[in-house]
């Protein structure tokens, strides 16, 4: 009984919050004739983790390459901090406290870990502070505290993850956008990236909008979800309630057997239960 009034109160404050951290209301992107998203709307309330849940060309980078500036949209507005970051200069973006950790983290393989922090804290001149974010990253990483002065391109795929998150950190944002996190990844490596991203939102307030194929790790991570089908969003609802939908269970947790097997019938599916 607890547990249901203490969503509801969750719930509640989403739709009572006056002025979410990012705010998309009916963003449409397309590359060329191809419409990657329609129709989008969704909001991050500050202090949150929010997850955006979809497979392979649902359109989950393209949200985020919106958000960021990278794409232009063809419409709808975005919201920063109660302003109007539509089609900005992503450089300009960066500056307002939002940092993008994209697909395939993309680190600088040809300069050391050490060196991708720095260019992480390019915004900042004061040198003392910067050492010191390095070290609080180090603190979340340990590991590429021993790598420091290996280039990135050498390390495995979980610790370039690791650094493109620490490099993220090292500009002290706002909002971190986390394009699939687990891409690649081990099963245990990934729990292991949650579980800093989770200690990270928590332990310095940093709210963050997570994309993913992988639900369960999503949904278990996350304060709030979004589902996205072709483009557009299916179904919203804190995780703890997702977690408990039929249709989530059936096609992105694999807990029905006929679901998860032959045919990917969801694609049929013209309504979410
Ligand atoms: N550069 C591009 N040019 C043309 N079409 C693109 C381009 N990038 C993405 N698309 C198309 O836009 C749609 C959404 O792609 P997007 O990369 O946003 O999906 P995604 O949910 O991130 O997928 P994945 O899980 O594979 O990363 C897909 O149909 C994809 O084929
Ligand atoms: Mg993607």
């Amino acid at each position: 009984m607890s547990a249901i009034l203490a969503v509801n109160n969750a719930g509640t404050a989403a739709v009572a919050d006056p002025q979410p951290l990012l705010k998309l209301q009916n963003v449409e992107s397309a590359y060329g004739p191809i419409k990657a998203i329609r129709g989008v709307s969704l909001q991050v309330r500050r202090g949150e983790i929010a997850a955006v849940l979809g497979s392979n060309g649902a359109g989950k980078t393209t949200i985020l390459k919106t958000i960021s500036g990278i794409i232009d949209p063809r419409k709808g507005t975005i919201e920063f901090q109660g302003q109007d970051i539509t089609a900005r200069d992503p450089a300009a973006i960066v500056r307002r406290g939002l940092m993008h950790v994209p697909e395939g983290r993309e680190v600088f393989a040809l300069l050391s870990v050490h060196d991708n922090l720095l260019m992480g804290a390019y915004t900042s001149s004061d040198t003392d502070a910067v050492a010191r974010d390095i070290e609080t990253v180090y603190g979340y990483f340990p590991i590429l505290k021993e790598r420091a002065a290996q280039d990135a391109g050498l390390l495995s795929g979980g610790q370039q993850q690791m650094l493109a998150i620490s490099r993220a950190l090292m500009a002290n944002p706002e909002l971190i956008l986390l394009d699939e996190p687990s891409l690649g990844l081990s099963p245990k490596l990934t729990k292991e990236i949650f579980e800093i991203v989770v200690r990270i939102n928590r332990e310095r307030g940093t709210t963050i909008l997570l994309v993913e194929q992988n639900a369960n790790m999503a949904l278990n991570a996350s304060d709030y979800g979004y589902v996205l089908e072709n483009g557009r969003i299916v179904m919203e609802d804190s995780c703890e309630r997702l977690r408990e939908k039929d249709d989530i269970k059936e096609f992105y947790l694999g807990m029905k057997d006929e679901g998860v097997r032959g045919e990917r019938r969801w694609k049929k599916k013209k309504t979410w239960r």
